[in-house]
């Protein structure tokens, strides 16, 4: 997502510092200790703080960060054993991350449509893509919107898969009173620069199980364990650490979110009204059962012959002319070009999947072609706006109606 800083009127600039997150680098810079391994080898504290510090907020028991949130998914993966020849089911409504970091365990994502309510996975899509081979799915709570949770981890367990919600956009989002993320074995975090809590790049992986904590922290860490002689590799492992520099500025990050958090959930309700008013815009409805969003892109859905037949990059390029930045959704997974070609690692049988080639057509995805083709979305930080800005951008939709 490109949200263009210098078109905006309307809302404020993100990412939002001030000197907490400049003074909290400078003591990182000024103390040398620049990197944070496993306890017992480390040198900064910051990584390990945020860890417990992120669990606490999203109420889990273990955090493991990462450098960003794409290798949050596979790290998840890798430690529930997902790899080559397993089938992971994925929403087909995503950023690309949640279907390449499938790739990169060398396991097969196959992808599922969208309910054209809530635009996350539609849970009564998913039995149907089960095989033999299915061993996960990742559910993406996309807008920071639930998927039902409920209903999907009744079929998970039905059918004894793993789950790894992908909450990138979800911090705070909660379902049936449960934070998203716990639902499943394990929650993924972005803190990549437009993300609602953020230090540019950065990523966490939430869990509740002990054993699973350690076995990702071992992938994270080159195969490591906590408070081990450093030159001990126990398992096949990487280097995804996070560094003192991003644990410093989320922990800042961190100590505004729970405003930030609370500002965005009422804005967002008292803009959804509004926008839901004007004859041709849907938004995205809230998954029954959702009573905290973490907000992230929001989507709205409109009908073009209520806007004298408007496409949809003229219909953001307007709003972005006038101070509103707004964007393009996420085009769907099967319509990428990289899923369009069965020939995306060697060795790895693609075959068999849902797309790739002819597979990779619209007519296959319904849902989600339509939606795409009238979806455009607008950022986090649009939600910080005061009431006076988010009634100028209801005014300004609204006369898109007129000059149309
Ligand atoms: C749904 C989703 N999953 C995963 C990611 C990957 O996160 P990162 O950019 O931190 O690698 C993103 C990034 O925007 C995302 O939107």
């Amino acid at each position: 997502m490109s949200f263009k800083q210098e078109a905006r009127k309307f809302y404020p600039k993100w990412p939002i510092y001030n000197e907490k997150e400049i003074n909290a680098l400078t003591e990182v810079i000024k103390s040398g200790e620049w990197w944070c391994g496993a306890p017992g080898a480390h040198q900064g504290n910051n990584v390990w703080a945020f860890q417990e510090e992120f669990a606490q907020l999203q109420g889990s028991k273990y955090c493991v960060a990462v450098c960003n949130g794409t290798v949050a998914i596979e790290a998840a993966l890798m430690a529930l054993n997902i790899g080559l020849g397993d089938e992971v089911i994925v929403s087909d409504y995503t950023f690309v991350a949640s279907a390449s970091a499938v790739i990169a365990t060398n396991a097969v994502p196959i992808f599922c449509d969208i309910d054209p309510n809530t635009l996350v996975m539609d849970v009564n899509n998913i039995e149907e893509l089960i095989t033999e081979r299915t061993r996960a799915i990742i559910p993406v709570h996309l807008g920071g919107n639930p998927v039902n949770m409920e209903h999907l981890m009744a079929l998970a367990s039905n059918y004894d898969l793993k789950v790894v919600e992908d909450c990138a956009h979800a911090h705070g989002s909660d379902f049936k009173g449960k934070k998203v993320g716990n639902w499943g074995d394990a929650g993924t975090f972005s803190f990549q620069a437009s993300k609602v809590l953020t230090s540019g790049e950065g990523g966490a992986i939430i869990c509740n199980s002990e054993e699973l904590a350690d076995n990702i922290y071992s992938y994270i860490d080159c195969g490591r364990k906590k408070n081990q002689y450093f030159y001990k590799h126990y398992s096949y492992g990487t280097n995804y650490r996070m560094t003192e520099y991003q644990a410093a500025v989320l922990r800042a990050q961190l100590k505004k979110f729970p405003d930030q958090h609370k500002l965005r959930n009422e804005n967002a309700l008292y803009l959804i009204k509004k926008l839901n008013d004007i004859k041709g815009i849907k938004t995205m409805e809230l998954t029954p059962g959702t009573t905290s969003l973490g907000w992230y892109v929001f989507p709205i859905v409109f009908e073009p012959k209520e806007f004298g037949g408007i496409t949809k990059s003229e219909f953001y390029k307007k709003l972005n002319r006038n101070g509103v930045p707004t964007d393009d959704c996420y085009p769907p997974l099967h319509s990428l070009d990289c899923f369009k070609t069965t020939n995306l690692k060697k060795g790895i049988d693609y075959s068999k999947a849902n797309w790739g080639g002819e597979k990779s057509i619209n007519r296959n995805f319904p849902v989600v072609s339509d939606i795409y083709s009238r979806s455009i979305e607008f950022p986090q930080e649009m939600f910080l706006a005061d009431r006076e800005n988010l009634d100028n951008v209801v005014t300004f939709i609204k006369s898109l109606k007129e000059k149309n």
